[in-house]
């Protein structure tokens, strides 16, 4: 096959075995449904309810059983052949759980009602059950299913205002659990939400036995649901978001919806568990600490060491299954770092490792390795070292656990004599508009705004001498001319029209770029995005949707998130599309956030791995992985002119962190910055940021887009190596910059050349 032949001549030629369609076939959706039983995470299970023993019958309330949320909207949708709801996945389970339908089917013409008036999905009241339909599912039995459900999407919030109720229980579902607590003895709840939501109402409630966090678990949801209630699949997976008494005890909450205009990140860097586990009387508002998750067997922890091996530290532990029932458990390590001049969490996340599936009584032996200079913090002020990651003199204490707040202090500590500098950086990116920000004993410190003078930075680029014959971009690929000459045979208007985005070929429906035919550049289509390849369904194309971000983010499992991003790329692949926009590793901030479902975690060690391994597995089929969105996309409302004002040490340590582990370790070769402005700069604008940060501090050599039809200015976006403007680019714009002297034929030929990198890259 010719190089590029795919995008270039969009072939129908299947992935699969005997030259079957990869897209959507059962080997994927099979991956699916183990990543979201995997990602499931059991909250509550008193007296052992759950698994259900066989023959159980139950009876199913609530909406959500028939209107299952496989996903969120926007970019994160899929389309795909089928969702499989729970009420659809429990039938499957004959002979193992016996469902009483007559109940079910009430709430299945109910969501049709609903849909045929107009409602979407997850965003309607929950039905009022009859008294006589209630009376006999009293009878049928004595075990009750309610499942709660959220819907959120792309380019809005949720609220809690009495119009829209995310975080809490509505009217209409308070009313159903009601109902069934006081009818029924046994009260399983089952979650299908995309990120944190109120979960005190069960975890306080006796007469709630078990309470599951389904998540939104992709096509296959409702059968991974009855595979964890039956015990065809035993729960590993772990929250990556501490759920809170309160939506007020969220430090982002005072502020979430203060303004269209900005979010001030006044917590800092006490995000998530960060803040609950460190400002004091805030551990008393965790319902379930970050890490938590519980399991249908027991594990013991045991012959847990830790050693110095060089510059990192390495942490060993045993695990055993201690209980009746095969499973794996997921050991996770934090480091506190000594209470020095700069305010610190209590506890960070710094390694984790999930077991294999272990049979009862067998046991392994995890070994995590993490660098010490990673556990320093950021100094932006200058109190040991301006613009310093800085490791402070005294005890490094090593927490081993199974969650963030029962992980104990162990036999090891790592002592450093004297602060030590471990990274010298520059200023970059700092606010001019934050007032104040937390400290680690939840008072504020009060901070000046001031103008700050912005770094400049030279683009270097060595325009070559133009050949004498005309060169097709295959000519570089085959090594008979270099880049840089080829690129000097294109003129600026060829210039130009590289570096915005094109309209679509093949199935691609969010466009592409290249496709500059007189220089043999082919056309390179993006596709969406972080649950599934989003292909519009018109196209006939239906792909796999795979469990959102969060749930795969539960499943601590970083093998089998490569191996999903390895089964996304195919369907990429396939359907003769190049990049696809995923991974998304924006901070889950605010329970709010109306894209949370997209994103991975409170944490960013976590998002930063889970991207990693995403990316890896996408780019080991030569697919160009794009993490997203690049940085500080914490909320939808207004994101294209929504200023998030945060110190340095918070963006560096927090909402920075997670690319840079991305970066580091798996070099994706595109990254999407995003909509918002970043501390009075736009995202796409900020050189300080994409220059300073991104290329010069950690060596980032892939190719930057924007994030799809954004409202900066297209000349600067190019200025600052902001390589590509998509989904189109505004050549007329970058003409006249040209013709003004704002920018050179250097500027614009070195964002091609990263843009022509990344098609040479492809196959
Ligand atoms: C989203 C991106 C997405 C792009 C293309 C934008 O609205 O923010 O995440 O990849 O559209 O669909």
């Amino acid at each position: 096959m010719d190089k590029w032949a795919r995008p270039t001549y969009t072939p129908c030629l299947p992935l699969g075995d005997n030259r079957s369609l990869i897209t959507g076939c059962e080997k994927h959706i099979a991956l699916s449904r183990k990543a979201a039983t995997e990602g499931t995470v059991l909250l509550k299970n008193d007296n052992q309810v759950l698994p259900l023993a066989t023959g159980t019958k139950v009876a199913v309330f609530g909406k959500g059983q028939i209107d299952y949320v496989k996903g969120g909207g926007g970019s994160g949708e899929v389309h795909t052949a089928y969702i499989r709801n729970i009420y659809q996945g429990l039938k499957m389970k004959k002979g193992k759980v016996e469902v009483f339908d007559a109940l079910s089917l009430y709430y299945q013409n109910y969501v049709e009602e609903q849909y045929k008036q107009g409602k979407i999905l997850g965003m309607f009241d929950e039905a009022d059950v009859p008294a006589e339909l209630l009376n006999q599912a009293k009878t049928f039995t004595n075990t009750a299913i309610i499942v709660i459900n959220r819907f959120s999407g792309e380019g809005f919030d949720r609220k809690n205002d009495g119009t829209d109720n995310y975080f809490y229980l509505s009217e209409s579902e308070k009313q159903m659990v009601e109902t069934v607590t006081s009818n029924f003895a046994k009260v399983i709840v089952l979650l299908n939400v995309g990120a944190m939501i109120d979960t005190g109402w069960f975890a306080y409630n006796d007469k709630i036995s078990s309470a599951v966090m389904l998540w939104q678990g992709g096509m296959e949801g409702g059968l991974a649901a009855a595979d964890i209630l039956t015990g065809d699949a035993n729960p590993s997976g772990k929250l990556v978001d501490t759920c809170a008494k309160s939506f007020d005890d969220y430090p982002s909450s005072e502020g979430f919806h203060e303004s269209e205009d900005y979010v001030k990140y006044h917590e800092d860097i006490f995000v998530g568990y960060r803040y609950f586990e460190t400002i004091p009387g805030k551990k008393d508002c965790v319902v379930y600490p970050f890490g938590y998750g519980l399991s249908y067997t027991t594990f013991a922890l045991s012959d847990i060491t830790a050693c110095n091996v060089k510059d990192h530290i390495l942490v060993s532990v045993s695990v055993t299954n201690t209980g009746a029932f095969h499973g794996k458990e997921v050991v996770q390590v934090y480091y506190g770092a000594p209470k020095g001049r700069l305010d610190k969490p209590a506890k960070e996340l710094c390694g984790f490792a999930k077991t294999k599936d272990l049979e009862p009584g067998e046991s392994q032996t995890l070994h995590i390795t993490f660098a010490i200079e990673d556990l320093a913090s950021y100094d932006d002020t200058g109190i040991i070292a301006k613009s310093c990651y800085v490791l402070e003199k005294g005890t490094y204490t090593i927490y081993v656990g199974t969650d963030v707040r029962t992980a104990t202090i162990i036999d090891y500590t790592y002592t450093v004599s004297e602060d030590t500098v471990t990274k010298q950086l520059t200023s970059y990116g700092s606010p001019e508009k934050l007032d104040k920000r937390m400290k680690a004993d939840g008072t504020y410190e009060t901070l000046e705004c001031q103008p700050v003078k912005r770094a400049e930075f030279l683009n270097h680029y060595h325009c070559a001498e133009k050949p004498e014959e005309k060169h097709p971009l295959l000519d570089v690929a085959n090594g008979k001319v270099d880049l840089d000459t080829f690129i000097a045979q294109l003129t600026e208007d060829d210039l130009f029209y590289l570096l915005g985005g094109h309209s679509n070929t093949g199935v691609a429906n969010t466009c592409g770029m290249g496709c500059l035919k007189e220089h043999g550049i082919p056309p390179i289509m993006t596709a969406d995005g972080p649950a599934g390849v989003r292909i519009n369904p018109n196209t006939g194309v239906l792909t796999t949707a795979f469990p959102v971000a969060t749930a795969l983010a539960c499943t601590w499992n970083l093998e089998l998130v490569e191996e999903i991003g390895k089964a996304g790329a195919l369907e990429c692949k396939e359907n003769n599309l190049s990049i696809w926009l995923t991974p998304a590793l924006n901070i889950h901030r605010s329970p709010l956030c109306g894209r949370n479902f997209e994103y991975f975690s409170e944490d960013p060690f976590v998002a930063g791995k889970m991207a990693a391994a995403k990316t890896r597995g996408i780019q080991s089929q030569n697919i160009v992985a794009c993490p997203k969105h690049f940085a500080c996309n914490n909320k939808e409302t207004n994101r294209v002119e929504s200023d998030s004002i945060i110190s340095e040490r918070a963006l560096r340590e927090i909402y920075l962190k997670g690319f840079e582990i991305c970066v580091k370790e798996a070099k994706p070769r595109m990254i999407m910055t995003s909509y918002n402005i970043i501390n009075g700069v736009r995202a796409s604008e900020n050189v300080e940021l994409l220059q300073g940060v991104l290329r010069n501090e950690w060596g980032y050599d892939g190719m930057i887009t924007t994030d799809w039809g954004n409202h900066a200015c297209h000349a600067k976006e190019v200025k600052a190596g902001n390589d590509i403007k998509m989904h189109i680019g505004y050549p007329d714009v970058l003409k006249t910059a040209y013709e003004n002297g704002e920018l050179t034929r250097e500027d614009l030929c070195i964002c091609v050349k990263r843009i022509l990198e990344m098609i040479l890259w492809l196959d």
